[in-house]
C-alpha cells in the first residue's frame, strides 16, 4: 500500500477506533506495557518520548515513573487517540506531560533531546518502520535507551483472521505489513539497522479475555486498526464479516467466554 494511504488509513481509522478502544484492548495489552516498562528501568527526572501514545495507557505510567523532575513528550498520528490521552492525564496533576500530533517516521523534533524513547503496540502500523526507529534513534541523547512492543507470529495470534476477513471486503489491504516486525529476528534487526546497539529481545504468550462474542466483535472490528473499513460495510456485510471471524476463533471459546491466543514481542535497544 501507498505509505500516505496507510497513514490516512492509520490516522482516521483510530479516530473511530478510539472511544472502543480501552474497552477492547486496555486489559489484553497490558502484559506487553508491563514488560516494556520493566525492561526500560525509568528513574525520576528523564526525559521520555513516546510515538504513538494512543489513549495514554502507557503516558499515564511514564509520566509516575519519571517524576520529579522528568517530563513526557507523547505523540501520536491520531487526534481522537491523543484527545482522551490528553483528557486522561491532564487536570489530574501532569503538568510535565506534553501531548502533539506526529508521525512516528517524521518527528518534529531536534536531535539528542531524550533519555528514552518508547512505542508500545505502535510499530506495526507505520509504512516503514525502520524509519520510526531512526527517528528515535534521532531524538535520543548518546546513551539514551528505546523500547519497543509489537505483536509476534501470525500464527501466535489467534485473533489474525480479522485482517483477510476484512481484506477481502475492502479494495486496498488495512494493515498489510501488521506481522512483520514479530516475525522470527525482524524486530531486532530493524533496531540495530536504526543504529542501537546492544539490543534485548523477549518474547511472551499471553491469552486475550474476551466476555463473550459481542465483546470479541466489538475489539477485533470497531476498536481496532479495520475500524475506517469497517464502518463503511452495510448490516449485511457486518452480519457476515462478524460470523466469519467468530468462526475463525471458535478454538478460544469456552461457555460464553473467549481466551484467545497471542503472543508479544517487548526489546530493548541503546544508542
Ligand atoms: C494499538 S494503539 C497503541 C496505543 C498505545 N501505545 C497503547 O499501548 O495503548 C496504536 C496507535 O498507533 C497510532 N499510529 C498508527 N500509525 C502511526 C504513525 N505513523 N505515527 C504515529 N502514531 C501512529 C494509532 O493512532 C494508535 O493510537
Amino acid at each position: 500500500m501507498e505509505p500516505r494511504l496507510q497513514r490516512r488509513v492509520q490516522r482516521y481509522g483510530w479516530d473511530k477506533a478510539s472511544g472502543f478502544y480501552e474497552n477492547s484492548w486496555k486489559e489484553q495489552l497490558k502484559p506487553a506495557q508491563d514488560k516494556l516498562l520493566e525492561m526500560i528501568e525509568l528513574s525520576p527526572g528523564e526525559h521520555v518520548l513516546e510515538t504513538a501514545c494512543g489513549t495514554g495507557l502507557v503516558t499515564e505510567r511514564i509520566a509516575i515513573a519519571v517524576a520529579p523532575g522528568g517530563t513526557v513528550t507523547a505523540t501520536d498520528l491520531s487526534e481522537g487517540m491523543l484527545h482522551l490521552a490528553d483528557s486522561r492525564l491532564n487536570g489530574n496533576g501532569y503538568s510535565h506531560v506534553e501531548f502533539n500530533r506526529m508521525d512516528a517516521e517524521n518527528l518534529d523534533i531536534e536531535p539528542e533531546q531524550f533519555d528514552v524513547a518508547i512505542c508500545a503496540l505502535g510499530l506495526m502500523y507505520v509504512p516503514d518502520p525502520v524509519g520510526a526507529l531512526r527517528e528515535m534513534y534521532r531524538v535520543l541523547k548518546p546513551g539514551g535507551r528505546v523500547a519497543i512492543a509489537v505483536w509476534g507470529e501470525r500464527k501466535n495470534c489467534g485473533w489474525a483472521e480479522i485482517f483477510p476477513i476484512v481484506d477481502k471486503r475492502v479494495k486496498t489491504d488495512v494493515c498489510p505489513m501488521f506481522f512483520q516486525q514479530g516475525t522470527g529476528n525482524a524486530l531486532r534487526y530493524s533496531i540495530k539497522e536504526a543504529g542501537f546497539e546492544p539490543v534485548w529481545i523477549e518474547r511472551m504468550d499471553v491469552n486475550l479475555y474476551y466476555e463473550n462474542d459481542d465483546h470479541a466483535i466489538l475489539a477485533a472490528f470497531a476498536g481496532g486498526p479495520v475500524a475506517l473499513a469497517y464502518q463503511k460495510f452495510d448490516e449485511q456485510t457486518k452480519r457476515e464479516a462478524h460470523s466469519e471471524y467468530l468462526n475463525s476463533i471458535s478454538e478460544f471459546k469456552k461457555g460464553d467466554k473467549y481466551n484467545i491466543l497471542g503472543e508479544f514481542v517487548v526489546a530493548k535497544g541503546i544508542k
